[in-house]
Formats: structure tokens, C-alpha cells, sequence
């Protein structure tokens, strides 16, 4: 049986590197094999665009040259470890995803949706994520939540940037039933009980 693909999207400082690993922890104690993942990154190709993407450069880093390096890396990200992955059973759990280049390429830098959905099906026609776990957050909270760690090149923007990526995400959730919202201000706890029950929802 393949296995699942989950991805988890949200922006800065929505807590998604603390659900990622209950997410793997949860999983695993259903008895699933589980590889985990993210983005840009995940294969040592990936994860160098991943170093040229998120450093400072004398030059400006023109929103199509962004874009293309997400999917650079992502279509090797996707042919070289997702999908065989899947295709063994184990489930990939991946830090951020195509939806991800929607909200910060499209929402934020203002690029057109059709290239970004024509880049989407060059790279992964065949693997789509079956469950998208996208933690909303105020710009506001996520700014205060984040003031105190070092930012990379994207991180840096400002509060307008992310209000544009925020929307782009809500209006990704309202399109597609794959993508459940989990309001990423409630406690721990709260967020935890949310998502073990989209989990339960995914295995039915
Ligand atoms: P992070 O996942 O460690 O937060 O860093 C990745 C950064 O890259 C983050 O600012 C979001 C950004 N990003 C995009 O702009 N587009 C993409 O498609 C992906 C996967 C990430």
C-alpha cells in the first residue's frame, strides 16, 4: 500500500517544527513507517538551493528567480526521496510544500498562480499531499513570536509581505478539502488534540 504524503504549512513562527515531530511521534505509535522531511530541502542538492535561497546577496534576488529554485529543488526533493518513499508505504511528512510557493511566491512576491500551478505539474503531476495540516496565525503574534530569533533572507520582509502569504494560505484553504486549518493561537495542547484528529480523519 503507498503510503500517505502530509504536508505542514504556515507562516513564520506558527509552531511548525514543534508539530512536525508529534505529527512523526503520532504516526509512528499507529504502527506507520514515517520519513520526515522539508522544504526547500531534503536531499543534499536541495538542501544547497536551500543555502543560495535563504542567504544575503549583493544583488537582488529577482520573484522568478525564488520561484524557480523552490522548484528546482523541489523536483528533485519529489523524484529522488518523496515518492519513493511513497511508493514503499512509508509515510513523508514534509516541513512545507508547493502551498507554500502559492502563498510566499504568489501571495507575497505577486506571482501569477497559472506559472506557479504549471511549475507544480512539471515537477509533481503525480504526487500531491493527501492531507495538509496549515497552522493560521495573526502577522501580528507570528512577528512577536519570532522577534527574537536570527532571520533569513525571506524572514526579513515585512508585516504587509506576510499579511499577503497569510491570505494566500486562507484563500489555498478554502479551495482545497486536503487543507484543514488549525488555529496555531490556541495552547499546545489545544493545536496537539486538532491535529491527532485530522490524523484519525486521514486513516479512516
Ligand atoms: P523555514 O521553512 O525554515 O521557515 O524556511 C524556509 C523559507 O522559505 C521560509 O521563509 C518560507 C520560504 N519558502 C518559500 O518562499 N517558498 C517555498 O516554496 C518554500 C517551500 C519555502
Amino acid at each position: 500500500m503507498r503510503g500517505k504524503f502530509i504536508t505542514v504549512e504556515g507562516i513564520e513562527g506558527v509552531g511548525k517544527s514543534t508539530i512536525v515531530p508529534f505529527v512523526q511521534e503520532t504516526l509512528e505509535s499507529e504502527g506507520q513507517k514515517v520519513h520526515v522531511t522539508r522544504e526547500p530541502g531534503g536531499t543534499e542538492l536541495a538542501e544547497a538551493v536551500r543555502g543560495l535561497l535563504l542567504s544575503e546577496w549583493k544583488e537582488t534576488i529577482l520573484p522568478q528567480t525564488e520561484l524557480l529554485l523552490m522548484f528546482a529543488s523541489r523536483a528533485q526533493h519529489v523524484a529522488t526521496v518523496i515518492e519513493p518513499n511513497l511508493k514503499a508505504g512509508t509515510y513523508v511528512v514534509c516541513e512545507r510544500f508547493s502551498d507554500a510557493s502559492m502563498a510566499y511566491q504568489g501571495g507575497g512576491r505577486g506571482i501569477d498562480d497559472t506559472f506557479i500551478e504549471s511549475l507544480a505539474q512539471l515537477t509533481h503531476r503525480e504526487t500531491s499531499p493527501d492531507l495538509t495540516l496549515y497552522l493560521d496565525l495573526d502577522v501580528d503574534e507570528s512577528s512577536v513570536r519570532t522577534q527574537s530569533r536570527s532571520k533569513d533572507r525571506i524572514e526579513q520582509e515585512d508585516l504587509e509581505f506576510f499579511q499577503r502569504v497569510r491570505d494566500a494560505y486562507r484563500s489555498l484553504a478554502k479551495k482545497h478539502r486536503r487543507i484543514v486549518t488549525i488555529d496555531a493561537s490556541r495552547s499546545l495542547p489545544e493545536v496537539e488534540r486538532a491535529i491527532a484528529s485530522a490524523l484519525e480523519d486521514l486513516n479512516r
